[in-house]
């Protein structure tokens, strides 16, 4: 059994505006919708536990999917915290030892292809997997006063996307370690990396977009659109 745990407990401070961005629509349904979407329809992914706002006052009230369970649990501060509470929201049924996927809500054009890569490498990597692109922009450290102190290499550089795939031990293991140092862990992988781990970069596809800024909702809508009149 491979779950999804998908964290949406969010408020999307950078995108402002009344509605948190995960609710808010691009070609005909929610981010978060999409987002299911690809997930669930996946033939690898057996469910998936959602980590809400408590205050949440637009989740659709979804259970199923299909023919998949829909789980929810209330998230908490930080998104590691709302990934480890739905670790902990997850059924008895699956083990200890089995993988999970972490995907942002707010990421709604992700590929079957990609799904089934990095699956694939976090069953041939302990460390776990995660999906990733390489930097393609040259790179610019800032002085205090906004102007250039000098161009950073750019080789080896990666922007961390999801999903990324642990097992489930490790990644609880990684999630409290990085709690009870008082680290916030702004991806999985990063708090696995803390126990001394080194998790496999697989290269996904460039358009897996994380919606964080206006900009970034007119891409997706364009995105969605163009894979819905394919
Ligand atoms: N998230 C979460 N719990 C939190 C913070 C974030 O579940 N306490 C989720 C978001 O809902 C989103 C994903 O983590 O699906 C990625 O986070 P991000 O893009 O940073 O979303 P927000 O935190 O909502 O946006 P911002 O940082 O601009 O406030
Ligand atoms: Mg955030």
């Amino acid at each position: 059994m491979t779950w999804a745990l998908v964290p949406a407990a969010g408020s999307g401070r950078r995108f402002g505006g009344e509605v948190p961005k995960q609710y808010l629509h691009a070609a005909g349904k929610s981010l978060i919708e999409h987002a299911l979407e690809a997930v669930l329809s996946h033939p690898g992914i057996d469910g998936v536990v959602v980590a809400l706002a408590a205050d949440d006052a637009h989740w659709p009230g979804l259970t199923s999917l299909h023919g998949k369970p829909v789980l929810t649990c209330i998230g908490g501060g930080e998104r590691a915290d709302s990934v480890l509470a739905a670790l902990r929201g997850l059924p008895a049924g699956v083990a200890d030892d089995e993988l999970l996927l972490v995907h942002d809500a707010a990421r709604p054009h992700l590929h079957a292809d990609d799904i089934g890569r990095l699956i694939e490498a976090a069953r041939d990597c302990i460390d776990g997997a995660i999906l990733a692109a390489p930097v393609r922009d040259t790179l610019k450290r800032s002085d205090a006063d906004t102007r250039i102190a000098r161009t950073e290499p750019r080789d080896g550089l990666w922007r961390a996307l999801t999903p990324q795939a642990f097992h489930r031990d490790l990644l609880l293991r990684a999630l409290k370690a990085a709690q009870a140092d008082g680290v916030v862990a702004t991806d999985e992988a990063m708090a696995v990396e803390r126990l001394g781990l080194h998790p496999a970069l697989v290269e996904g596809r460039e358009d897996n977009l994380k919606v964080t800024t206006p900009a970034d909702l007119a891409l997706a809508e364009f995105l969605l659109q163009g894979r819905a009149s394919r």
